[in-house]
């Protein structure tokens, strides 16, 4: 059976309501809380600060899934203290360190994956890719939540589950981020996915009912993923 891990983007979350939207997400066994972190530099938007993130922290148990969309990330990790069971992405673009970086969050005690705006080929990972445990892919440009699926990056997520077959590595997480609404997660899952990244496209629309959204999309990409029709 394939992973499927949910990720819950939390820039997505009124800060008011994040208490009752944590019960919700405890009480749906969602797996990780994706945190987008900007800095108005690497994306031109900023969010999602260390404050943020040790306030997140100290109200769940659910493990961080930091997303450092920031310009010289290794300069910045050490503000984000990050724990053991944490993971954390950081973009191949935004560094000539990439490496270094990685065993920055490794030491940490936490996951690292590289991140991948959608223009950026695969072969970055070359040399770097048995000192992760993951990848996300950008299925949007990042910095802005409810814009359309690239789709070219469909067959991206292909490739590299290619590769991560062809290089022996079949635990490497492959994380989607941007426009998983339920029929892209399907796709998304198809080409082999593994953890999906719900914001305004799955879960934080007008009106939703998380609870029912979260049932919703956990089975119909579990459906795609055991190879039924969709
Ligand atoms: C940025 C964010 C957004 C967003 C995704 O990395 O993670 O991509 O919240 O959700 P959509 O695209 O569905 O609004
Ligand atoms: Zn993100």
């Amino acid at each position: 059976m394939s992973e499927l891990r949910l990720a819950p983007s939390m820039m997505c979350v009124d800060v008011t309501d994040t208490r009752d939207v944590l019960d919700v997400f405890n009480a749906q066994g969602v797996e990780l809380l994706h945190v987008d972190v900007m800095d108005g530099s690497f994306v031109p938007n900023i969010m999602l600060g260390t404050n943020y993130v040790r306030d997140l922290r100290a109200i769940t148990q659910i493990p961080l899934d930091l997303h450092l969309m920031v310009d010289d990330p290794l300069g910045k990790l050490d503000w984000f203290e990050v724990v053991p069971g944490e993971w954390v992405s950081v973009h191949a673009e935004a560094t000539a360190h990439l490496q270094r970086t990685i065993d920055r969050i490794r030491a940490a005690g936490a996951r690292p994956r590289v991140a991948l705006n959608p223009a950026t080929p695969l072969s970055v990972l070359d040399w770097v890719f048995d000192d992760i445990d993951g990848v996300l892919l950008m299925t949007v440009n990042p910095g802005f939540a409810g814009q359309a699926l690239a789709l070219q990056t469909l067959r991206k997520i292909a490739a590299l589950r290619t590769l991560v077959e062809e290089r022996g590595h079949p635990g490497m997480d492959i994380e989607v981020d941007g426009n998983v609404s339920v029929p892209n997660a399907q796709r998304m899952a198809q080409a082999g996915a593994t953890t999906f990244v719900l914001g305004t496209s799955a879960l934080f629309g007008p009106g939703s009912d998380i609870a029912h959204d979260l049932r919703l999309i956990r089975r119909a990409i579990a459906t795609a993923q055991a190879g039924e029709p969709v």
